[in-house]
């Protein structure tokens, strides 16, 4: 490396002369551009990883899509198709990352198990299968579920039928390590709940 070379890099971290940089390295400065187009690029990679149609890159011969279009998350009065993603994966943040990872551990799951993308696969370990994801959901008290249906205990709309309303007031009323989760009591919300 020549000389003039050494010092040029070496410029690169010292104070510039003029004022436009308000006084940041130009080295520090050009860090944290690459800095941004790094967490830019994660965050088109975690949004595309949450459509549909991702996660029926590899479901794509399971009947799971039908089921929710069936299901009163996906056929309802109020308009609203509910999203895999927005049931099974936590919103935003770190955990969000870890449950990514998770899921990436299904590229090896998806090459290895026998014929795994096919209906017969699904119904043959549906009961296994969606005893996973309960427990998921339960891990994160079924914070995905009340992301939207946030007034389940306390202001309850009118319209909310009595049965439930007496059965979600008597659930909050215990003590919280007591209280049972959604899908405690809600099974099959999506996709069948296989009997048995
Ligand atoms: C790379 C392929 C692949 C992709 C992409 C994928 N899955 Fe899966 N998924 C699998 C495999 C393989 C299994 C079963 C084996 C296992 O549990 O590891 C599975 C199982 C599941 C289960 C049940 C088991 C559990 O651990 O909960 C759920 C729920 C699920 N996937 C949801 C999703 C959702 C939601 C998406 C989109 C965000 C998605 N999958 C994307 C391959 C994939
Ligand atoms: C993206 C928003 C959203 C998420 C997430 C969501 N729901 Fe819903 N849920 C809805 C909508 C919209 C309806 C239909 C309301 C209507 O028809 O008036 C509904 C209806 C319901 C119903 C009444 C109909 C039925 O099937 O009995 C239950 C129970 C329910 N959801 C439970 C859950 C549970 C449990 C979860 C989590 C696993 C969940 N929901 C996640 C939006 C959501
Ligand atoms: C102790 C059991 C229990 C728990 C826990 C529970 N529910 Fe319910 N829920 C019921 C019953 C029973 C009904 C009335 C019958 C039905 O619609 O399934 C009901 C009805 C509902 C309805 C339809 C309400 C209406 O009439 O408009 C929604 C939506 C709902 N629950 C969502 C949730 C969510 C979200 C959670 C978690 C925050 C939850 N429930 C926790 C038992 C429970
Ligand atoms: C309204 C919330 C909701 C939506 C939307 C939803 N799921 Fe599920 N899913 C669940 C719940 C809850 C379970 C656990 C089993 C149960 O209670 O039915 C489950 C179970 C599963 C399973 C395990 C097998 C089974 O049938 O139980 C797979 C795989 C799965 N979901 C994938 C998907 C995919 C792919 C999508 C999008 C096309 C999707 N889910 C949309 C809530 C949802």
């Amino acid at each position: 490396m020549s000389d003039n070379n050494r010092s040029g890099w070496r410029r690169l971290w010292q104070q510039p002369k003029s004022k436009w940089l308000l006084g940041i390295p130009l080295g520090a400065f050009l860090a944290l551009v690459l800095g941004g187009i790094g967490v830019y690029g994660t965050q088109v990679v975690l949004h595309a990883t949450s459509t549909d149609d991702f996660c029926m890159t590899c479901h794509s011969n399971h009947s799971l899509r039908d089921e929710v279009l069936a299901s009163s998350h996906g056929n309802n009065s109020v308009g609203i198709t509910v999203t895999c993603a927005q049931c099974h994966l936590p919103p935003g943040g770190f955990e969000y990352l870890v449950k990514k990872i998770i899921v990436s551990k299904d590229i090896i799951g998806y090459m290895t198990i026998d014929g795994f993308n096919t209906q017969e696969w699904l119904e043959a370990n549906r009961k296994e299968q969606a005893d996973l994801a309960r427990d998921y959901l339960r891990s994160i008290d079924s914070r995905t579920c009340t992301s939207c249906h946030s007034n389940i205990y306390e202001n309850q709309p009118e319209s909310m039928k009595k049965v439930a309303k007496r059965m979600h007031a008597m659930n909050f009323k215990k003590t919280e390590d007591k209280r049972k989760t959604c899908i405690d009591c809600h099974k099959g919300v999506a996709h069948p709940y296989p009997k048995g």
